[in-house]
């Protein structure tokens, strides 16, 4: 039996629906700049091994647990876990105030990336990024990031953005969108694919992509796996557990966690796949980050029959895969202000809106005039990156696996996964429970102190 939800509150209205904003989250920056460069330099295949380990014993097990808990208190993360909690006294609910500070952190720079990549497609579009020579490339890139008012209208563009869009709701604007950009994404994708795997060297891409080198594998290595693995599917802040509170009853959380997992997986792979091939054909260094995407691209597109038009397609799929991420990460406190403090959704999205407009400014501003505001000896933008993904993104991960494995317990996890005994996986609970008492605790925890150069 289903159950329906309150009429008050939206939810994804289908299935596909659901999939598709879920997926929309998951892929991000991370697959285009992340993932290919990782995975080359740490040993090709091998890399790819341990990352589909650390993704089905810590990844997965998490996303699942924060989905289910999002479904089965159909709130925001504060009040879910409030809820949830067992005993009152017990403040599980600050996983979710972590949440909220972790999405706001990361939205900061997130969004200014995002802002990079929309000015490039413009910058592709206008023939401005035309160059085989990487040191002019180099120096569009440098003259984009020491230019304040640049940088900080295109962060207004992109907030503003995605703030209308969470305006619209969950329904017509979360899963609406998502729903139509993901399906895009995959045929932009595919597009530069065929183009990049007919070029002269596409085999020599492919081999230092695929081929497998394990004795490049140590445990920093392992570790770097483990932590991409968690950034990867949006674990750690809330966002899975908010998103999980739009699910239907009657979605099978595991199947879609599968498929959401196995998506991401391959948009990865697709963009490696679309990078590398046509990275070594013009001779450069695979690189990692803001250079590979913003330097190196530009040069080696420059060159190709069609490589204006390819440069400007590549630029708008990495926009649309980073639009799904910022949705989900924006949404956790708009979630949180709009059924907290009852607030309309407008409302909550205009505070959050604005308070990301003051946060972003001094991540857009880290590259000219902020450049020598610094803590701990890094600028805003570093500062807000590491902070989250080594700090609050670990220890959010942590706290969940521990909720659901000491606290709220294998017969609650059973029951929701099951859809209240509508499926038939009770050996995947099981299984499930085990992983998120025993075995992700310990693994995330190893990745932070790692992360923190603390062993
Ligand atoms: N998963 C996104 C990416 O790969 C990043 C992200 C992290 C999104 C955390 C939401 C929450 O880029």
């Amino acid at each position: 039996m289903t159950k329906a939800a309150p009429a008050s509150r939206e939810g994804f209205s289908s299935r596909f629906g659901v999939l598709a904003a879920t997926l929309g989250s998951a892929v991000g920056l991370g697959n285009i700049w992340k993932f290919p460069s990782l995975t080359g330099e740490n040993g090709g295949a091998g890399f790819l091994l341990i990352y589909l380990l650390a993704t089905l014993l810590i990844g997965l097990p998490v996303m699942m647990a924060e989905i289910t808990l999002g479904r089965r208190a159909k709130a925001n993360p504060i009040t879910a876990l409030q809820q949830l909690a067992p005993r009152p006294g017990l403040p599980w609910w600050l996983i979710g105030v972590s949440g909220m500070l972790a999405a706001f952190l990361i939205l900061a720079f997130y969004s200014q990336v995002v802002a990079w990549v929309f000015a490039y497609v413009v910058k592709a579009a206008g023939g401005g990024l035309l160059s085989s020579d990487p040191r002019v490339t180099e120096a569009a890139f440098a003259a984009l990031v020491g230019d304040p008012w640049q940088s900080l209208i295109w962060q207004w563009i992109v907030l503003v953005l995605i703030g209308g869009i969470l305006t619209l709701g969950v329904t017509r604007g979360i899963e609406a969108i998502t729903k139509k950009l993901m399906p895009l994404l995959f045929l932009l994708l595919l597009l530069v694919c065929g183009f990049s795997l007919s070029l002269d060297k596409a085999a020599e891409g492919l081999a230092f992509l695929f081929k497998p080198d394990f004795t490049r594998i140590d445990a920093a290595v392992i570790l770097t796996a483990m932590g991409l693995a968690f950034f990867k599917l949006s674990i750690g802040m809330g966002t899975m557990m908010t998103y999980g509170s739009y699910f239907r009853d009657d979605q099978n959380i595991p199947a879609t966690a599968l498929r959401v997992m196995v998506a991401d997986l391959s948009v990865s792979l697709l963009a490696g796949i679309a990078i590398f091939p046509a990275v070594f054909t013009f001779g450069f260094e695979p690189s990692v980050g803001p250079s590979l995407v913003f330097i190196t691209i530009p040069a080696v597109f420059s060159q190709i029959p069609m490589g204006h038009a390819l440069m400007v397609v590549f630029f708008i799929l990495t926009s649309i895969a980073a639009i799904g991420a910022m949705l989900s990460l924006m949404e956790v406190p708009v979630a949180i202000l709009h059924e907290r403090l009852g607030w309309s959704r407008r409302r909550a999205t205009a505070i959050t809106l604005i308070l990301l407009l003051i946060a972003g400014a001094s991540c857009a501003l880290s590259g000219s005039v902020l450049v020598d505001f610094r803590i701990l000896g890094l600028t805003m933008f570093d500062l807000f990156d590491r902070v989250s993904s080594m700090v609050l993104l670990p220890v959010g991960g942590i706290m969940i696996a521990l909720f659901v494995g000491w606290s709220w317990g294998r017969d609650k996890l059973q029951d929701e996964l099951s859809n209240r005994g509508g499926l038939a996986n009770r050996r995947l609970s099981a299984l499930l429970f085990l992983l998120l008492r025993y075995v992700s605790p310990v693994l995330i925890l190893l990745v932070m102190l790692q992360g923190l150069d603390l062993i």
